[in-house]
């Protein structure tokens, strides 16, 4: 196991973008939670900065909000946490904004030896650069580490991720920026290393020779209803397929690091995307949600600012190849959507056809479901005997549901990481690079062939038409 490693004393975590969704939504909600757990050193303080000038009271509002109280012990909680918690106001811009910053920053750390800044860019991509420079310039932490956390998106092609990298470059050393990807703080999805690699029973099957093909999913039931804009602009596939789901496909079949420092996991990541061919357009099915059936629910040409031409996808099945001794022969099917008729993030591994299916009538192959969310499960389909005085057999599933298990929220694990200056879970630069490989091509014809329509599918409906044919094409082609 990698050592524990714990937060330093006189850390200040500063989150720009105080004001905004992902503050609001799970970056309060998640520091309130290690409030809950006791995890925050005691000398912990937060800071927001947004433009706005609101009051310490409006702040704490802020904080306050999405937060349910279950009992009074966790009100006490919530006051001890907001306790910790501070507002600048940014609103005069430039300059002045940051030494306002630098200025609470080092109140906070007066008389202290040391002082860890660590600043969360909760801000529209079009600011992280020059905020990053600004904070550079007047907030860098003299006596202590300094750390820049970004979230998604990381460019919009291979080309404007190394362009982002390059503008960091000059100020921001690789170990002093933790990239977050919310996937990776998800529990199951940590628990992908240890079923492959803490179980034989799995680790042994792993390969081309068991396993005749693999499902990821990222299903969602909602539309892009209220981000028509933002979703216009980047596509399912940026949206989640780059990010989300290259990080569930490389630790599912990347080979077994050296150890679980953040160096050997992310070297044996790059190495197995590195060999996954570009996708090709040929290989996918692209889609764009109608109205549902009934009329009910609007379509994504409906959303405010989508353009009726909009031709933008918010389907997309495509199959990926991964090149290497152990998957060679492998069809990955990847499939993400909104507006479809289930909401399901989930993995299936289908193992082939056992050897001694011809002494049993009806065996089916084994199929290993990961449910990474709703109800996060890990289920084993196996052939067992139906009680009977006759031989007959029926599919039954091993069931480790994690119902009765409490499960930390993808943001509590990652700012944690973050805090603790654990990089096991951040994206490092060259992922970043190689997962962007495998999508640029397709992206860029995409936005560039007006002749690219999206397939229509109804709102609340599995997907385009065309979806199981696509699928089994490639079943039997891996025959
Ligand atoms: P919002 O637009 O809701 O919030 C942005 C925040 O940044 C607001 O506080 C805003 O203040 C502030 N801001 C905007 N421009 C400036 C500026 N020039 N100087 C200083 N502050 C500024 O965005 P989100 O919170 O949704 O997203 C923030 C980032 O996180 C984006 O990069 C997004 O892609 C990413 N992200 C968001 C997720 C989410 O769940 N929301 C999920 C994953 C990634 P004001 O409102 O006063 O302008
Ligand atoms: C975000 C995308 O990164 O992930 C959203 O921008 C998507 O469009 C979300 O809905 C899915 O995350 P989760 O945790 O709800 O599965």
């Amino acid at each position: 196991m990698a050592p524990t490693i714990e937060i330093k004393e006189s850390t200040v975590l500063v989150i720009l973008g105080a004001s905004g969704d992902l503050a609001k939504k799970k970056l309060f909600p998640g520091l309130y939670g290690l409030e809950r757990k006791c995890l925050l050193p005691e000398d912990f303080q937060v800071v927001g900065f947004a433009p706005d000038q609101i009051s310490h009271e409006e702040f704490v509002n802020i904080i306050r909000s999405p937060v349910k109280l279950e009992s009074p012990r966790f009100a006490e909680q919530l006051k001890q946490f907001c306790n910790r918690c501070s507002y600048v106001s940014g609103h005069e811009g430039g300059d002045k904004s940051f030494e306002a910053l630098k200025k609470k920053l080092d109140e906070i750390g007066h008389g202290k030896k040391e002082q860890h800044r660590l600043f969360y860019m909760a801000l529209p991509p079009s600011v992280f650069v020059p905020m990053s420079e600004q904070l550079k310039k007047h907030c860098y932490s003299e006596k202590g580490q300094t750390r820049l956390i970004i979230e998604k998106p990381f460019g919009h092609d291979l080309e404007s991720s190394r362009e982002l990298q390059r503008s960091l470059d000059p100020n921001w050393r690789e170990d002093e920026i933790f990239r977050v990807d919310h996937y990776l703080g998800k529990e199951v999805v940590n628990n992908l290393l240890v079923l492959r690699f803490g179980n034989e029973i799995f680790g042994s099957i792993w390969n081309q020779r068991n396993i005749d093909n693999i499902q990821v999913s990222i299903l969602e039931g909602k539309g892009a209803e209220g981000r028509g804009s933002y979703f216009n602009s980047t596509g399912v596939i940026r949206d989640v397929m780059q990010n989300h789901m290259i990080q569930i496909l490389a630790l599912l079949t990347m080979e077994r690091p050296k150890s679980l420092s953040a160096d050997d996991l992310c070297d044996q990541k790059v190495r197995v995307l590195d060999w996954i061919q570009p996708i090709k357009v040929e290989d996918t099915i692209i889609g764009q949600y109608a109205k549902s059936g009934d009329g009910e629910k609007p379509a994504f040409k409906d959303e405010e600012d989508v353009p009726d031409d909009s031709r933008c996808a918010t389907f997309c099945a495509a199959i990926a190849h991964i090149d290497n001794e152990r998957w060679n022969g492998v069809p990955f099917f990847l499939k993400a959507g909104k507006a479809l008729n289930e909401s399901k993030t989930e993995i299936i591994i289908q193992l082939k056809h056992s050897a001694n299916a011809n002494i049993f009538k009806d065996m089916v192959p084994n199929k290993l479901t990961i449910r990474v969310q709703p109800n996060e499960g890990v289920f084993l389909t196996v052939n067992t005997s139906v009680p009977s005085l006759t031989t007959s057999i029926e599919p039954m599933d091993l069931d480790l549901t994690y119902r009765d298990r409490e499960i930390p929220e993808a943001y509590e694990a990652l700012l944690l990481d973050a805090l603790r200056g654990d990089y096991s879970r951040s994206v490092r630069g060259d992922e970043l690079d190689a997962s962007w490989k495998i999508f640029t091509p397709l992206l860029h014809h995409l936005d560039e062939n007006e002749e690219e329509k999206p397939r229509e599918y109804r709102y609340g409906s599995t997907g385009p038409e065309g979806l199981d044919e696509f699928v089994t094409s490639y079943q039997n082609r891996s025959k």
